[in-house]
């Protein structure tokens, strides 16, 4: 009888610390997925080059931009390889990888380009299109928009 006790007691210590490990274990994953920047969940400096490469490539052609005579303009007079370098490094530092953006300001940038309002929810449909096209997950895509929005203040200067 006294034997069964002890046998019985064990194998419930047993479950109980398996239990705790599993537990531990289960909350360190949880951790470590956190920490892993939105930079690296998007694949790095190339999957993010590739991105932009593709959205100015696809903005560049958009008739809606277009209409915008200062737009098609500067579509012919800004080099696309130089934008395509900066937003690249831009969207690197800011979704945490070590690249260093060096580029002017929003404002700096976009201010003479009178962007309207219906000229931004363009980029952002041709954008979101894009990110589905590369099979960017839902979650990421909101991550990224979240860290996009707050410079349109500074990007539509259209009355
Ligand atoms: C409707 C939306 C947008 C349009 C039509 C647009 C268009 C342009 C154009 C034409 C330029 C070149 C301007 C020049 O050098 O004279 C430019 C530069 C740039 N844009 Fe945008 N842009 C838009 C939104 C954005 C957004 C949302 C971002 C990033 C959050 C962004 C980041 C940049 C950067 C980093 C540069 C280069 C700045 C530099 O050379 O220092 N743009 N954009």
């Amino acid at each position: 009888m006294r034997k069964k006790l002890i046998i019985r007691n064990v194998l419930l210590m047993f479950v109980l610390c398996s239990l705790f490990f599993v537990s531990v274990i289960s909350a360190e994953d949880a951790t470590e997925q956190a920490d892993v920047s939105l930079y690296e969940r998007l694949g790095g400096v190339y999957a993010i080059a590739s991105v932009v490469d593709e959205l100015i490539d696809r903005l560049e052609v958009n008739d809606v931009l277009n209409a915008n005579p200062i737009l098609d303009k500067a579509r012919t007079e800004v080099p696309k390889a130089g934008i395509k370098f900066r937003l690249t490094a831009m969207l690197c530092q800011a979704t945490g990888g070590p690249e260093v953006y060096h580029g002017r300001s929003m404002k700096e940038s976009h201010s003479h380009l009178n962007i309207s309002n219906a000229e931004w929810d363009e980029m952002v449909k041709v954008f979101s299109k894009l990110l589905n096209d590369f099979k960017v997950p839902e979650k990421e895509q909101g991550e990224l928009f979240a860290l996009i929005g707050p410079t349109k203040a500074d990007i539509v200067t259209k009355k």
